[in-house]
């Protein structure tokens, strides 16, 4: 690689940090999915005599393109303005019913000041349920599954201090499932339209407020999760994770949370129950690892092989996803063992491409354990761009890495594989002039022979 490109790339790496330092203090987002959000919509469709309220649809929408609320699912919490109380939900319910004494001849589902509401289970009885509930909260991320990656529920809301008018809530809280985003208060919007008898009628709702959460991996002030590491048919040497990409192995094992070392062989892995968040020994001590192997280099094509490895000996991720960014993926692209779409240039502006897991092959990224680690893999052959496809200067390499929506951390340009020297590049002029003399020799030689 040569030295100019490789400052050129380290410059890059330095601007990076600058602007992600920078984004970290302005509440970043994320520049492959500017739009990204949760949006909540509050419908009030109806008012309700019997019980002094109404009755309210909410609706949780992931317009992330790729990422997801994993198990064990949203958790969707408010302040009530005044002292209402929940007499029945379907599609969700709160976690405590609090303190319902004032109410004796019909018990609220919940009398809570601030409630807690999280999605029923897949095996909810039918009365329970609503449309697009019951999936444990989990949501799935838009580009991948749309129709899952909406969640919808319906109270009826009473105690109201006076008839017909709802005072929205306050303080919206969203976990997915753990911390990370910040709501914005409930504002007033035009009223949901809904269609009835068909698609024949359009009924729509008395009031609609939203709340929009957006998610910073600042405020989830999470250790980075994965790491890439790097090779290619053209060096035998593999670029591994950086070392502590997402800490470090501690001296004394006393803090540790990692079991097993290189040479583990699972002697050490204990019997029963093993706790969360437990991973194998490594120099970069993430859970998980990406991996990409430049493996082919043909006339029209390119061959990746792409791996993704689980280091936890207690998670498995159901819904993976990871987005590779490279220009290769404004080319027409094909992943052998993955379900796989490129991302709309047109809200994010570079070429990256998705790719998941197929149903009952590799859905799945089972954890580590005895035998061995969890992992998943699939080639990609991508149609070469004869202007701008290169093995030189670490190209064939991603830009970015994330893995469900979580930055990956990649090692620096200046360890990333190298083309062998002597086999690439102008010759110097040295060179030149060596095999000038070289030919010259040959000349005089074959001259001397035929004397
Ligand atoms: C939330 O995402 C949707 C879809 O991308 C977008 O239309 C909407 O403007 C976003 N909301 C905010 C407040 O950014
Ligand atoms: C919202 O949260 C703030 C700070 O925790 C609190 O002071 C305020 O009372 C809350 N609002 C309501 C309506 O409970
Ligand atoms: C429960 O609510 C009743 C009536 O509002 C009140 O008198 C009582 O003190 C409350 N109990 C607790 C434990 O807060
Ligand atoms: C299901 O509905 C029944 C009848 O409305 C109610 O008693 C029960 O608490 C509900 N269960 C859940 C989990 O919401
Ligand atoms: C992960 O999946 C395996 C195989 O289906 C299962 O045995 C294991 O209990 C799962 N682990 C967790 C933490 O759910
Ligand atoms: C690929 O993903 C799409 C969208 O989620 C899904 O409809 C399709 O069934 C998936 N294909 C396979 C083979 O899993
Ligand atoms: C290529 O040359 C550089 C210095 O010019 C040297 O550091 C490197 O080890 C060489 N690589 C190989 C594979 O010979």
């Amino acid at each position: 690689m040569s030295r100019p490109y490789l400052q050129i790339l380290f410059f890059q790496e330095l601007l990076l940090l600058l602007l992600l330092e920078s984004c970290y203090i302005a509440d970043c987002y994320d520049p492959l999915d500017p739009n990204g959000n949760i949006t909540i919509t509050y419908d009030i469709i109806s008012w309700t005599t019997e019980t002094d309220g109404y009755w309210a649809k909410v609706t949780i929408e992931n317009y992330y393109q790729y990422r997801h609320v994993e198990k064990p699912g949203w958790k969707l919490g408010f302040d009530w303005a005044e002292n209402e109380v929940i007499w029945s939900m379907t599609g969700a319910l709160a976690t405590q019913s609090g303190n319902c004494s004032a109410f004796k001849y019909r018990v609220p589902h919940c009398c809570q000041r601030s409630p807690e509401i999280i999605d029923l289970m897949p095996d909810a009885a039918r009365i329970n349920r609503s449309e697009n509930c019951c999936r444990n909260g989990v949501l799935a991320a838009r580009d991948i599954d749309p129709k899952n990656a909406i969640s919808i529920f319906y109270m009826t809301v009473g105690n109201l201090p006076s008839l017909w008018t709802g005072k929205t809530p306050k303080n919206v809280t969203f976990m997915a499932p753990g911390p990370g985003y910040t709501c914005s208060p409930f504002a007033d919007y035009s009223p949901t339209i809904f269609p009835s008898v068909g698609g024949r009628r359009e009924t729509q709702a008395i009031r609609t407020w939203k709340s929009t959460c957006t998610y910073s991996q600042f405020i989830a002030n999470k250790a980075p999760t994965c790491c890439v590491s790097l090779s290619s048919f053209y060096d035998s040497n593999v670029t591994p994770c950086p070392r502590c990409s997402c800490g470090c192995q501690a001296q004394e094992r006393t803090s540790l949370s990692c079991i097993g070392d290189t040479k583990f062989r699972g002697s050490s892995l204990p019997v029963g129950e093993v706790e969360e968040g437990l991973v194998r020994c490594t120099s970069h001590m993430c859970p998980v690892r990406v991996h990409w192997h430049v493996k082919n280099n043909y006339m029209y094509h390119w061959r990746v092989k792409l791996t993704v490895t689980n280091y936890n000996y207690a998670a498995n991720y159901s819904k993976w996803n990871i987005m590779v960014q490279h220009p290769g993926f404004s080319q027409a692209t094909t992943a052998f063992s993955f379900n796989s779409t490129t991302l709309d240039t047109t809200t994010s502006p570079n070429e990256a491409a998705l790719f998941w897991g197929l149903e009952y092959v590799n859905g799945e990224l089972l954890q580590a354990d005895n035998t061995g680690f969890g992992s998943v893999t699939s080639e990609i052959l991508l149609h070469k761009d004869r202007k701008s496809f290169s093995l030189r200067n670490g190209w064939a390499f991603p830009r970015r890495v994330y893995f469900n929506g979580e930055d990956c951390i990649m090692p620096l340009p200046d360890v990333y594989p190298m083309l062998p020297n002597g086999s690439c590049g102008p010759l110097t002029s040295l060179q030149n002039h060596l095999v000038l003399l070289f030919m010259l020799l040959v000349l005089l030689h074959n001259f001397h022979l035929e004397q």
